[in-house]
């Protein structure tokens, strides 16, 4: 896994291309998370996340991928990740993961949050939560650990620390990994949410990289459901998806899908970003 395969290093002008469609990624991450209300379907969001893909002049990456017939993946409850929108209404408490890809000028931005919709039980918050700090704590691993293993350690380490906090008992999904992220959206190497025994590929400047872990309430194991996309978890526990696109750059970190680059997370776990000059 780790090594054999090519990694595509970016040009900044690549990057910038790449930073380009992750502020789209990141305008229909909102615009969808800002509307969606119990009652609507999981399609309806599909479409939102659609016109602000169309509106920018972008392509959705997912549509047409493998076959797969929609802009975005919107998991809700037990699914981790790959939901196929459709006439599915959401419900208060729905734990609600979105995920959404787009492309410029050839470049790819791939981001997914979630969230729980109106009032939330506190374990489903504490997911949710979990999820995202643990992917902040991997990107921020990208700035410095020297080998891409370390990511997969802070993933780990931060779930664990999550989990003593909060009382709820993670689960780490493996069998879904982040990934290399540029010309396509998904390219060698993968990364993995947890610790390994390998300590993966040099971290260098040029690399772009989607940070994306997903956990679970309860066991890591997951099935795909009968439709050949829908992930759900094993044992029917709750499960979170948080996303980033990131780029290694000869400065440091920058990431791509995040309004401010990631400014905000990355000071508070003494990171400085290193803005993509004009
Ligand atoms: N965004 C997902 C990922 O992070 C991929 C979505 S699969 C698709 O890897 F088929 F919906 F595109
Ligand atoms: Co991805």
């Amino acid at each position: 896994m780790f090594g054999r395969e090519r990694i595509e290093y970016k040009t900044h002008d690549q990057v910038r291309a790449m930073r380009r469609a992750g502020l789209v990624v990141a305008q229909a991450l909102e615009t969808v998370r800002g509307a969606a209300r119990p009652g609507m379907t999981t399609s309806d969001l599909d479409e939102l996340a659609a016109a602000v893909i169309a509106d920018a002049g972008a392509t959705p990456s997912f549509l047409g991928y493998e076959g797969y017939p929609a802009t975005v993946c919107v998991s809700v409850n037990d699914e981790v990740v790959h939901g196929i929108p459709g006439p599915r209404e959401l419900r208060p408490g729905d734990v609600v993961s979105v995920d959404c890809g787009a492309i410029v000028d050839g470049w790819h931005g791939d981001s997914a949050a979630s969230f729980v919709l109106g009032d939330a039980d506190p374990a489903d918050e504490a997911l949710v939560e979990a999820t995202r700090r643990a992917m902040w704590d991997g990107i921020a691993a990208l700035a410095t650990s020297e080998r891409l293993g370390g990511v997969g350690a802070a993933i780990e380490d931060s779930v664990r620390e999550s989990g003593a906090r909060s009382g709820v008992v993670f689960g780490i999904v493996e069998e879904y990994v982040g990934h290399g992220i540029g010309s396509a959206m998904h390219q060698p190497p993968d990364v993995p949410n947890h610790r390994t025994r390998e300590r993966g590929p040099r971290l260098r400047p040029g690399m772009c990289l989607a940070i994306e872990p997903m956990l679970t309430r309860g066991e890591r194991l997951t099935q795909v459901c009968e439709d050949d996309w829908t992930v759900v978890t094993d044992d029917g526990s709750r499960s979170a998806h948080w996303e980033h696109s990131v780029a290694l750059l000869e400065g440091g970190i920058w990431v791509l899908t995040a309004v401010d680059g990631g400014r905000q997370e990355l000071a508070d776990r003494g990171v400085e970003i290193a803005p993509l000059a004009g």
